[in-house]
């Protein structure tokens, strides 16, 4: 096999064909630094390890477990990552959502349940929703992460407050 070539928060970065079977959370955080991504349980049930992944340019972005994906899978794919949500010191108004309204304890959960948003967030900037539809997509949306502090509530409050209010999201 040839190096793997594909992009994180719209860099491109290479990895070894020696690499293939490596999980894309540990290339992240020891090839390249990034340590947003948590790694958790491991087995692809927590989703604390959640990034959003474009697998072609201009696709719906989706949420990927980065503990479960081996970097084989991701030949040119476009990744994005907790590190990419900040606006330089500008929190994007769903971590700023998240802190307003006490989503999160420990914090450990934040960065997956953060990127599942941000794909319904980028979902969302091309696709408004009826509003009376919100719960149940945000439900969908984040229903499989666990929080083992219970933030359950805040995170989807926060979630439904910043789409509503952010115009154009929803109609
Ligand atoms: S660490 Fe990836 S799903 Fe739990
Ligand atoms: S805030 Fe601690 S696990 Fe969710």
């Amino acid at each position: 096999m040839d190096n793997i070539t594909f992009s994180v928060n719209g860099k491109p970065v290479k990895a070894s064909a020696a690499e293939a079977d490596l999980p894309l959370v540990d290339f992240l955080q020891e090839d390249l630094g990034l340590t947003g991504t948590k790694f958790c349980c491991g087995i692809g049930v927590c989703r604390a390890c959640t990034v959003s992944v474009r697998r072609q340019p201009g696709a719906p972005p989706e949420p990927m477990i980065a503990c479960s994906t081996p970097l084989s899978s991701l030949q040119g794919v476009e990744i994005s990552t907790i590190e990419s949500v900040a606006n330089h010191d500008t929190l994007h108004p769903l971590q700023q959502a998240f802190l307003t309204h006490f989503s999160f304890q420990c914090g450990y959960c934040t960065s997956g349940f953060l990127m599942a948003a941000m794909t319904l967030w980028d979902r969302l900037v091309d696709n408004p929703i009826n509003k009376q539809d919100l719960d149940e997509v945000v439900h969908n949306t984040l229903k499989d992460h666990i929080c083992r502090c219970t933030g359950y509530i805040r995170y989807y409050e926060a979630v439904k407050a910043a789409i509503l209010n952010q115009p154009g999201m929803t109609k």
